[in-house]
């Protein structure tokens, strides 16, 4: 059996209790989104979003964990259109035709939620809806590949193969992650790679997956100013889905949940 110690530097992996906290902490994450969904709309502020979404994670007595994140200022990340990750809720207001990821932190009983959507507002040019559409089933084919035992790089080689063959391309600069007490845990869970390589995947890791995937070329800018807008190099559009995932022996357990922010998807008009 494995000590405690081989569970925590070793091989990062989470009991039962600890999965448990995770579990209550995603919940949370998916109610927020759907909090969000529910006011999103064009000629809304980025920062209202934000504003929803604080309020709520505090009614559940959680803390929003990207608030102070290395100094991160806001509760989500609003990435629109060009902006691929860590966009600063603000002034911006949403316009028809955007392309919005919303990307939530939550920290409950020491255990973090980390999950994003990207949310199409009004009518958005049918080659971004088609980007938005296979970046997330690239987020469930990297999950197909996540099973106990296979290595990251199988996840990688999964999400980058299906986008590459429509001629999209996979950021390089950021990754998913290990998750628990900390929001950014080993292994680090690249969205490009080789089969069989990599990290192992072993039972009771939580982890992240979280495909970022441009129209256009892979490269991206870091904002200078604010420290944190992650950019296309050529302004093309980006998009960006993140799960949530247990790895198990006895089958991937998905702990992130879309269900809340798809039925007020169904109820508002102006998102899909
Ligand atoms: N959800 C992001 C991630 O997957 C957010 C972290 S950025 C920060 O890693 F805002 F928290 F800093
Ligand atoms: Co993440």
């Amino acid at each position: 059996m494995m000590g405690l110690l081989g569970r925590l530097l070793m091989f990062n992996t989470k009991t039962e209790r600890e999965i448990q906290l995770i579990k209550e902490s995603a919940l949370i994450v998916g109610k927020t989104l759907a909090e969000v969904a529910k006011v999103l709309r064009p000629g809304i502020s980025t920062k209202e979003l934000d504003v929803v979404a604080e309020k709520y994670i505090r009614s559940c007595d959680a803390i929003p964990a990207c608030k102070g994140y290395y100094g991160f200022p806001a509760t989500l990340c609003i990435s629109v259109n060009d902006v691929v990750v860590h966009g600063i809720p603000g002034d911006y207001k949403i316009k028809d035709g955007d392309i919005v990821s919303v990307d939530c932190v939550v920290l409950k009983n020491g255990y973090h939620g980390d999950y994003a959507y990207t949310f199409m507002v009004g009518n958005v040019a049918e080659d971004v809806q088609l980007l938005v559409k296979r970046t997330k089933e690239s987020l469930y084919k990297g999950i197909e590949a996540a099973v106990c035992g296979n290595r990251v790089g199988d996840i990688g080689y999964a999400i980058q193969t299906y986008v590459e063959g429509f001629g999209y391309s996979v950021v390089r600069e950021l990754t998913g992650h290990g998750i628990g007490k900390s929001m950014h845990e080993k292994p680090s869970v690249t969205n490009y790679g080789q089969r069989g390589t990599g990290s192992k995947l072993n039972d009771g890791m939580v982890i992240c997956i979280e495909p970022m995937i441009n129209l256009g070329a892979r490269y991206v800018d870091f904002d200078e100013k604010d420290g944190w807008t992650v950019r296309t190099q050529d302004r093309k559009p980006s998009a960006h889905f993140e799960h949530q995932v247990v790895i198990r022996k006895t089958g991937t357990e998905v702990v992130s949940t879309y269900e809340f922010l798809e039925k007020e998807i169904e109820k508002n008009n102006w998102i899909s």
